[in-house]
């Protein structure tokens, strides 16, 4: 059985990790140019981690410009098998309140501004998505986040925009009315998608931190409310984390879903010789 690594992406307010043991910032450099920072590598009680900052310490990377080929790519370069998003989104349902997290089952990706495939000319592979995260790691990552103290919903569709700026009215009734969306975020999509191009399980755990526009209680996305919210969310999510190695094995099985061998199915085409 192969040794699991598990990748940590750190969205907004997560921008380090406490705890690691033999812990180093590490650089990494990729042929698809440098990750948004260099990558955070210790162990946890016996769980080997790397953690990596999302939009960079001091948040200088916008969710149009996250590096997201050369993040996925360092991950995989430094051995990483399985990767736990962890990003802040809006809320379009009254019961997934600021605070919570959801462990996300599905996705709408709306974004059109960036990167989407590791392959292309030369090498065309078209991967599967229909089931776009790791169920087994979304479920550890929903117990981890109870032992934790956070009120977390099983399952749920994240809208992904290409931002930088929140959503119209009219856009967020949509998601929420007609497509039937549970959040609304900027950065799952392509990193998801690259995830599995690279066979890596991917689970994404979505902190709410406002109720987009739609909400009559809220109707506009108040900055200085998600902040607030921001801070306790990274501190629920560093308590998360430290649950993690109790309910992940060091040696890991193949994934039962596949996501370990996704290539195996991809329709890939190679010019001919
Ligand atoms: N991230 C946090 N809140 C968000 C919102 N309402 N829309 C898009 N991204 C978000």
């Amino acid at each position: 059985m192969a040794s699991r690594k598990l990748g940590v992406i750190g969205g907004s307010g997560l921008y380090a990790v406490d705890g690691l043991q033999d812990a180093a910032w590490q650089t990494v450099d990729t042929p698809w140019g440098a990750p948004s920072d260099q990558l955070y590598c210790g162990t946890l009680d016996g769980l080997d981690i790397v953690f990596l900052p999302r939009h960079g310490r001091g948040h200088i990377h916008s969710p149009s410009d996250v590096p997201y080929r050369a993040n996925i790519d360092a991950l995989k370069r430094l051995g990483v098998t399985d990767v736990i998003s962890v990003s802040a989104c809006g809320s379009f349902r009254e019961e997934m309140a600021p605070g919570d997290f959801v462990i996300v089952d599905q996705f709408i990706d709306r974004t059109f501004a960036r990167a989407k495939s590791f392959f292309g000319t030369g090498c065309v592979a078209h991967v599967s998505v229909a089931h776009p995260v790791c169920e087994s790691l979304g479920k550890t990552c929903a117990e981890a986040a109870r032992q934790a103290g956070v009120n977390v919903h099983d399952g749920g569709t994240y809208l992904v925009m290409e931002g930088p700026q929140f959503s119209t009215l009219a856009e967020s009734n949509l998601y929420r009315d007609q497509w039937g969306c549970s959040v609304i975020g900027m950065t799952n999509m392509p990193e998801a998608k690259l995830a599995r191009e690279a066979e890596l399980c991917y689970a994404s755990v979505a902190m709410v931190t406002d109720y987009d526009c739609w909400h009559p209680g809220h109707d506009a996305v108040e900055v200085t409310d998600i902040i607030r919210v921001l801070t306790g969310n990274a501190d629920a999510a560093r308590r998360m984390i430290k649950a993690l190695p109790a309910l992940l094995s060091a040696e890991r099985p193949p994934c039962p879903q596949g996501c370990d061998t996704a290539l195996e199915h991809a329709l890939i085409t190679a010019p001919e010789a």
